[in-house]
């Protein structure tokens, strides 16, 4: 018994983002949803690398981000992609999960997500999508 709730601590801890993971942020001048959503990664242990481009379109093609799912900025973390306002509970999902993914992505701007909270809205449901290098999709998860 005591021999189960270690592995399951160990488990457990192996599974919670390291302190200061590294992430890149590609976002435009003008985006200030942008720099909130900078604000909620960073309060939850990233460590970020702020990068504005006036480009966004090549960033987001280079990055492989299907059209489908863009939104404004487009981040990288751990070899995958980030694309718009997912909340940063997904991306440490994703990271301990070890997907087969190229990325995930919160589509267009979700009035409820991280960066984006509008009043009135907050209950807004969304969806964070998974997509791999073939442009395959899947739901990743429901807010
Ligand atoms: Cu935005
Ligand atoms: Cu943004």
């Amino acid at each position: 018994m005591k021999k189960q709730l270690f592995v399951l601590l160990s488990l457990l801890s192996s599974a919670l983002p390291a302190a200061d993971l590294e992430m890149t942020v590609y976002r435009s001048p003008t985006c200030s949803c942008c720099g909130r959503w900078l604000e909620h990664v960073k309060a939850n242990g990233f460590k970020v690398k702020d990068i504005v481009s006036d480009d966004m379109d090549s960033i987001k093609e280079k990055n492989g981000v299907p059209e489908k799912l863009a939104s404004c900025h487009t981040a990288q973390v751990n070899g995958y992609i980030i694309e718009g306002h997912v909340p940063a509970a997904d991306i440490q999902k994703l990271l301990a999960s070890k997907a087969n993914a190229a990325g995930i992505a919160a589509p267009g701007m979700p009035l409820a997500s991280p960066g984006m909270e509008t009043p009135g809205h907050l209950d807004d449901p969304y969806q964070v999508i998974s997509f791999d290098k073939n442009q395959h999709m899947e739901l990743f998860a429901n807010h």
